[in-house]
């Protein structure tokens, strides 16, 4: 078999064979088919996508380059959430920690920046320290000794993700249902995790902008992970404008941490109980969602999820001064604020721009070896629905270079939008796929 000879065929719009998908795999992990091969074939993929089984055939042989964890001697369940990306979704941080503390053990394998959208393993990052490449052993121990676990992809676990997803990341290769079910759910598959939920995102700020699509993908990955064995929901969430207020690693990790003590934005904090309430029914730890909200919402007020939160910082080396404190956290130097121009009510706060914003100032990646500047960043002053009033702070932008502080204003100059007529505040959720009891 030949890389090229399978590139063609996808390219010529043709089902690749379960055997062709696997030595595709193969060879992207063990690094004999380069990254120009493995760009001009995740670009046909996303041209010409691809049938449910070859979607499920890439799935596992993703999982499958590496090792597949079994938790089943570890803990009794294990269980997950994955978000399908978006802005200012710092979510991971508080549902987590949120569980753990509420008695289900949660090892999860996240992902880096992509894109327009920021990732949890970056955000991390920015607590000094932090590790983000658990070996299998080191993610089973941790599992086991305190039952939470927030590593990424390494050469041991799902390594054929983590080289795909970087050079998706900067090939205009995102946005295809295969490539994120298989990424997404092959990281699941290879993590153990019994029970998932799937937190996939519609809107301007998301890979799937129309509610239909982003139900397509929900359902390919439900189907995928009950084919595997897991019990997996998804819901459909609202990304049109950023979840929260920050968009930014250190200052999401801020906006968490404020979360996990009880405070933090409205919206942020409804979003991470609701999909705690579900995690919670899935795994079997209460037996209706409003049981788990409720479970939920007293680990965050008595401070037990806030606990887990230091538990895995200190576990994966992080700096626990950096959390404890978190003015220390990186901040960049330069602040500059768009304001409102005329009284009114916002009617847009657009989620991609925000997050291609935060990408200029340094946020995320433009090329596979860009380091991140964990200071920079974007402040939501206000959210769609909200009365301003002239002059009234919307956006606050954090840079650390000149350059690229102005490149970022002049691409929010019309990401909000201010009416004289009223607007109504966007929903959260637009519908559940699959059943949390089942
Ligand atoms: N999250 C992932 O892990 N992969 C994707 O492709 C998109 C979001």
């Amino acid at each position: 078999m030949r890389a090229v000879d399978i590139i063609i065929k996808k390219r010529e719009k043709e089902v690749l064979t379960r055997e062709e998908i696997e030595f595709f795999i193969r060879g992207l992990t063990s690094g004999e088919i380069p990254d120009y091969q493995v760009s001009a074939w995740a670009m046909a993929v996303l041209l010409n996508g691809m049938t449910a089984q070859e979607t499920t055939d890439l799935t596992l042989a993703m999982a499958n380059s590496g090792d597949v964890i079994d938790l089943s001697g570890i803990v009794p369940i294990a269980v997950d959430k994955h978000s399908t990306g978006g802005v200012g979704d710092k979510t991971t941080l508080v549902v987590e920690p949120t569980i753990a503390a509420c008695g289900l053990a949660v090892g999860k394998m996240s992902g880096r920046g992509l894109g327009f959208s920021g990732g949890t393993l970056d955000k991390l990052e920015s607590i000094p320290g932090y590790r983000t490449d658990l070996s299998k052993e080191e993610f089973l121990n941790q599992l086991s000794s305190i039952g939470l676990v927030l590593t990424g992809q390494s050469s041991g676990l799902a390594p054929a993700d983590g080289k795909l997803y970087a050079l998706r990341d900067v090939t205009g290769t995102v946005q295809s249902i295969p490539l994120i079910a298989s990424s997404v759910m092959s990281k699941k598959i290879a993590a153990g995790a019994q029970a998932i939920i799937l937190d996939v995102k519609t809107g301007n700020g998301a890979f799937m902008e129309t509610e239909s699509e982003a139900r397509k993908l929900a359902e390919v990955m439900v189907s995928i992970g009950q084919l595997s064995g897991r019990r997996v929901i998804a819901v459909i969430a609202d990304m049109n404008q950023p979840l929260g207020k920050a968009v930014g690693n250190a200052l999401e990790v801020k906006e968490a941490i404020a979360t996990l003590h009880n405070q933090g934005p409205e919206d942020f904090r409804e979003h991470c109980l609701y999909l705690a309430a579900n995690l919670l029914v899935l795994g079997r730890k209460a037996d209706t969602l409003s049981q788990g909200r409720s479970l939920a919402e007293a680990a965050i007020k008595n401070g037990e999820a806030w606990e887990y939160f230091r538990k895995l910082v200190i576990a994966q080396n992080g700096d626990i001064r950096y959390v404890d404190q978190p003015e220390k956290l990186p901040e960049a130097r330069l602040i500059s604020t768009l304001r409102a121009r005329t009284n009114g009510w916002v009617h847009t706060v657009h989620a991609r721009k925000i997050g291609e914003a935060s990408v200029l100032l340094g946020a995320g990646r433009a090329r596979k070896s860009d380091l991140i500047d964990p200071g920079v960043g974007i402040i939501v002053g206000k959210k769609v629905g909200d009365c301003v009033v002239s002059g009234e702070p919307i956006l606050t932008v954090y840079a650390n270079n000149e350059n690229r502080l102005k490149e970022a204003l002049e691409h929010l100059s019309n990401a909000c939008v201010v009416e004289d007529y009223p607007a109504e505040p966007l929903p959260l959720f637009y519908g559940v796929i699959g059943d949390v009891k089942a």
